[in-house]
Order: C-alpha cells, then structure tokens, then sequence
C-alpha cells in the first residue's frame, strides 16, 4: 500500500481518506505530536493524506510511521525521497513502536520487489528473516535521520533459530499405557487426529503434551507459515521470530469462540490458525461449551478459517493436529472394572454428547487410557521419545515418497482405494466392524488412512490384517 501526501495553501487541516478505520483515522493526532515533539514543524496548512489502493481497508497503527515521513518530505523537512517500505506505530513522544503483521507485509513487499524495510527496533528481526534488508528504528527523529544519510546503521543481521526445543514430557516418563502411546504416535506420523478417555489420573495429560517429543522438525516452509501467523498475532519473540519448535497450543477450556478460531476487528487469528503445521490440545474437552466445540468444525475440515466482516473476509490456515482427552463420565469411573461409577446414565448421556457427532467423526483414533496397576509404575525399559520419533520420521519418509499427500491423513480416496487394499480375511473383519459400529463410509475411509499409517510404522508395504485390527482397536466409543 502506498501513503501520498498532499500538502496545500489553505486553512490548516489535516485529513485522512482512503477507508481507514479508527485506528488509522487517530494516527492524525499521534502523527502531529510526534512530528512535533520530534523537534519537526508540523505545517500550518492543509494536509491530506491519501491511503492507496482507496478501495482496500486500511486497519491498525502501522501506518503513523509512513503518514508522518510523508508529512515531513512534502514540508521539506526530509530531503529524500523514500524508496523502503516503513510501517510502525508512533507514541506521542515521537518513539517508534512494534506492530503485529510484520512478516506478512514484509513478505508482501519483497514479493513486490521492494529491497529495504524501516520498522521499530523490535520488528526488525521478523523483517530481516524475510530476506531483505531491515533497519530497526527507536523513532521518528532516527529514521529520518538514517533516510537522509547523516546516521549510518546496519541492516539486522538474519535472527538465528532458537536451538532443539527442550519437551516438557518423555514418553520414558509415563508408565505402562502401551496402547495409548501407540495411538499418540500413529497421530504423530499419519497426522489424525486423537482423543485420550479415561479416569482422573492415568496420564491423558501427560500423553498428550509428550506428543511434540515424538513429532518431527519444522521444515524451512512450515517455519516460516506458523512464524507469519505468530506475527499476525503480535505472538513474535523479537529474539527468535522464526518458529523452531511446532507450536502447542493448549488453550483451557472457558476459551471464547474468538479466542478459539479468530476474529475481531482487526481481525486476529485464533488458536486453531496458532496451531498451523503444529498440535492444538483440548484438555477436559468436555468441559468446553458445546458451541464453540461446534466452530472446530470448519477448520478441522477445509484446514483453514475464514472470518467475515465488514470490508472483506480473512482467511488463516489452521492446518493441526487436534489432540483431545476427557474422563469417561462425570465422576471419571464409567467402565473401570474395579470401581463403581456414581453417574446417573442420563448424566453420562449427556456428558457425552457435549462432544458432538460431527466432531467427533473427524477424530479417527480414539484411545481408551486406563489406571495403571502397581507392578507397572515401576517398570524399567520403557522407549524414549527419540527411539519413537525415529520411527515416525521413518513412516513419513514413506509416506512422501509414495503420494503428494505428505500424511496419510491427507489420502484422497482414491488413493485410499490405490494404497490400502487389503486381503479377503482383513476385508472381512472390515466388513464386520462396519456393520456392527454402524461405520459412515467416511468412517471406513478413515480406518483404512489409519491402518496404512500403521503399517507404515513396521516398515510393511501392505496394509496387514493387524494394521486394521489395531485401527480398529484404537477408535473405541467415548
Ligand atoms: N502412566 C503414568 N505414568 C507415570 N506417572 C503418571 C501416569 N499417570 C499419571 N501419572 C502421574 O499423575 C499425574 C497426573 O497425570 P495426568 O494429569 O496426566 O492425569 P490425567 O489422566 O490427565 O488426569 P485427569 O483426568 O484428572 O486430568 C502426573 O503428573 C504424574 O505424576
Ligand atoms: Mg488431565
């Protein structure tokens, strides 16, 4: 976007158009304090600032920056002209301010052809890791100062990745819970998604957040897709703006739809869009409002969101893996063969239902994780999460060599058809299971993605009869 100034005999004004919104409209009176107490002179004349293209809405504070070394070349007061691209909010005091959305405007410009960016001091990081050369600013007063030549600064260096993520959770730390942990890295690697039910205390927690040990690298593309939407959110550590880890999200569950997947004016992106290419965990799902549950919907299936508004819709990539896990029951205890399960059936019915059907169908492993008995908390020999995600990484090495799906999970189904064909006695218990489960044919597509990723697991080039028992296996009712 370009800002023009026009600056003309006449009574003193200052006006703004090209659709700004209240925020760029309230740039007019930081821009005049901060020319000001800058050490400028703000002209006495009418000043109008035109926001190009007028059709686009114009939203936030990023523009001050640009309106005011507008202001100042058309009065004469900077003497060059700019050729970079600026952005950056500006306090009245005339300091240069962060704003969120770097990465995509400087992604933008450099797609535009423009080589140099002037933002503040802790932007400047996020643009540099855009590939052009960056200059980071602590005001007004500086940059004008670095445009006309009498400061000399260097662009900022490229930020380094942050080193290997330290996990929280080794899967060596959890005791017992085999089929779970199989269930946790089928999604690593064919990335379905997941549910954990089971009674208070078992690990569905600490399950869940050892998922990221055993998930592989960002790739260089990945990094920079999750990155962009942590700029969009203003989410971005100056230090490291470059994602180096997947990103976890856990958000609890009294979060709003907004918070969930996005929204707002200017819109912000939501949880599901901060899990791109990385895992969004729902812990005590059930405890989350049925409406907003609802709203997962959308993403979980088009792999991105779209939210209306005035002036256009935005759209987020909300590409993750979605990792769930509730109790049984209210009192936790439904099914425990040992203890007695307190709750009224209509209570269960009802606790239940809160993760609706739709929902639901879109999680194709669900693991029933149960207590551990005593002889099994003090095992030894348990894997680690480096020896398990040496065989996911191995699993999506076939998986990438054999279709443009890079995950299982993304398996059209015909490709379904082409690569899980299975022999007469596995079809048959195929057969059997979607007769007495009631499987969708959407759900029968769905054992089968998972069956391959199991067999992707053995190294097996087939889909086995064991493949399906386990998918099978690993999508019990809550
Ligand atoms: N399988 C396990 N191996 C080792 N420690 C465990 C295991 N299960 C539970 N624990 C211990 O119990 C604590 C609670 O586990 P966690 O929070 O994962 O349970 P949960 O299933 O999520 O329970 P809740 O339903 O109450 O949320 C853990 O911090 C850990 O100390
Ligand atoms: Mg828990």
């Amino acid at each position: 976007m370009t800002v023009e100034v026009d600056v003309a005999n006449g009574l003193p004004a200052f006006v703004v158009v090209g659709l700004p919104d209240a925020a760029v409209q309230e740039a007019r009176e930081r821009v005049r304090a901060a020319v000001r107490n800058s050490g400028y002179e703000f002209p006495l004349r009418r000043v109008t600032v035109n926001l190009a293209p007028a059709e686009r809405r114009k939203e936030g504070t990023g523009f001050d920056l640009a309106i005011a070394l507008g202001i100042l070349r058309a009065s004469g007061q900077l003497r060059s002209d700019v050729g970079d691209l600026c952005f950056g909010e500006l306090a009245l005091d005339g300091a240069l301010r962060p704003v969120r959305g770097t990465m995509p405007r400087v992604r933008h410009a450099v797609a535009r052809g423009i080589r140099g960016v002037v933002v503040a001091t802790d932007n400047a990081g996020e643009a540099a890791a855009c590939g052009v050369a960056a200059f980071g600013f602590a005001s007004l007063r500086d940059v004008v100062e670095h445009l006309d030549g009498r400061i000399r600064v260097a662009p900022s260096a490229v930020p380094p990745r942050a080193g290997e993520p330290r996990h929280e959770v080794d899967l060596a730390d959890i005791a017992g819970q085999e089929t779970p942990k199989r269930a946790l890295e089928i999604a690593a690697a064919g990335g379905h998604n997941l549910l954990f039910v089971g009674p208070p205390g078992t690990g569905k927690t600490m399950l869940s957040r050892a998922l990221p040990s055993i998930l592989p690298p960002l790739d260089d593309d990945e990094a920079i897709a999750a990155s962009t939407i942590h700029s969009v959110a203003g989410l971005a550590d100056p230090r490291h703006p470059i994602l180096t880890a997947r990103p976890f999200r856990a958000p609890h569950h009294t979060a709003s739809h907004l918070a969930l997947v996005g929204g707002g004016s200017p819109p912000r992106p939501g949880e599901v869009s901060l899990a791109h290419f990385g895992s969004l965990f729902l812990d005590e799902v059930a405890e989350f409002s049925p409406s907003v549950l609802d709203t997962l919907r959308e993403p979980l299936e088009e792999r991105s969101v779209t939210i209306s508004r005035a002036g256009g819709a935005a759209t987020y990539p909300a590409r993750f893996l979605l990792v769930a896990a509730m109790n049984p029951c209210p009192c936790g205890r439904y099914g425990d063969p040992e203890l007695e399960c307190r709750c009224l059936p209509e209570q269960i019915e009802r606790y239940r239902g809160r993760l609706s059907g739709p929902l639901l169908d879109r999680i194709d492993l669900r693991a029933h994780v149960p207590r551990v008995p005593y002889e099994r908390l003090r095992d030894d020999g348990r894997e680690t999460s480096t020896q398990v995600r040496h065989r996911v990484l191995a699993a999506r090495e076939r998986m990438r060599a054999r279709t443009r799906a890079r995950i299982n999970v993304d398996l059209t189904v015909a490709e379904v058809r082409r690569h899980c064909a299975v022999d007469g006695a596995t079809e048959s218990l195929l057969a059997e299971a979607v007769r007495a489960r009631r499987l969708s044919a959407r759900g029968y597509h769905r054992v089968l993605r998972v069956a391959r990723t199991a067999a992707d697991l053995a190294s097996s080039d087939r889909v086995r009869v064991e493949d399906v028992a386990l998918a099978l296996l690993l999508r019990v009712d809550p």
